[in-house]
């Protein structure tokens, strides 16, 4: 940016409006230019502010089932989708079993950032830490998980910073070897100080990778085998008295049919309506 056009940029209208007299019409259009992109650039920078807004043809009240699925990891009324045990404290697993690109992929990722930056939307009624986070996120193979949850959280691999992780929290990535443009785990700066962090996982390393650790967060982006679950579910279950334990959200298209994890959820296999 030349020094006028830095000027013109200036807070100070008084400034700004003197200068743009001097300006040519082509040396006003290149700013204008330059602005917008600027402009679209800190958007794509900063996504996971402008999801689920209160107006507008996105609005969270096009998105209820999206919504409630978020509230029901909080205390929460009872929906038609909770277990017939559910006493309103939020649930540790939730799944959003649904068609095609409606949105389940966005959705979980949308939560799990929040948690991973510290930051709640004003409206959020659902789970809540106060403290960074640890989270695995799984998928297929690492081609699926590069395609599919590498690029909502963090963008294409040319312009790391443009998915939901905004840039400015993204504090590093370390790559997968052996699979081009994959991230292997993101340490994401947390604002309740310190860092959160996250591990891109694929039910092809098979159930021995999915031991071991204590985690916050478990998301299983399309169905994993029965064992990965209860395994994913086992690592965020709280060993410490007192210490509550973490979630597992789980995002997918039924496609293996009634499988033991659809089951698990969908007790008789029937879709719940609301
Ligand atoms: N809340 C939202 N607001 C605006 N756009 C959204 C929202 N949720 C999803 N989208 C857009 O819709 C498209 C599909 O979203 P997403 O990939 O999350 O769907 P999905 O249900 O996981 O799809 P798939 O069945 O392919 O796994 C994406 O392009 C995404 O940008
Ligand atoms: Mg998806
Ligand atoms: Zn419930």
């Amino acid at each position: 940016m030349s020094a006028s056009t830095a000027l013109l940029a200036s807070p100070d209208i008084q400034q700004v409006m003197e200068l743009l007299k001097k300006m040519k019409p082509d040396e006003i259009r290149a700013f204008k230019e330059q602005n917008d992109l600027a402009l679209k650039k800190q958007l794509a920078e900063r996504k996971l502010y402008a999801l689920f807004p209160d107006e507008g043809p996105l609005r969270r009240a096009l998105y209820p089932k999206h919504i409630t699925f978020f509230a029901v990891g909080g205390r929460h009324e009872i929906t038609p989708w909770c277990p017939k045990n559910c006493d309103g404290s939020g649930h540790q697993e939730r799944a959003m079993i649904a068609g095609n690109r409606v949105g389940k992929s966005m959705s979980v990722c949308f939560e799990l950032t929040c948690h991973l930056i510290g930051w709640y939307p004003p409206w959020w009624g659902g789970r809540r830490f106060d403290r960074p986070v640890s989270a695995w996120v799984a998928g297929e193979d690492a081609k699926a998980v590069r395609e599919s949850l590498q690029i909502t959280l963090l963008g294409q691999p040319d312009s790391l910073g443009t998915g939901l992780i905004p840039k400015t929290n993204i504090i590093g990535t370390t790559s997968r070897p052996n699979v081009p443009e994959a991230v292997d785990a993101v340490t994401v700066k947390s604002n309740w100080g310190g860092s959160s962090r996250v591990l891109f996982k694929t039910y092809d390393q098979g159930r021995e990778s999915f031991q071991a650790a204590t985690i916050d967060i478990m998301i299983f982006d399309e169905e994993p085998p029965s064992a990965i679950y209860s395994e994913g579910l086992t690592r965020v279950m709280s060993t410490v008295p007192g210490k509550p334990s973490g979630i597992v959200m789980c995002s997918f298209t039924p496609l293996s049919g009634l499988s033991d994890v659809v089951l698990s959820y969908l007790p008789g296999g029937k879709p719940v309506t609301a």
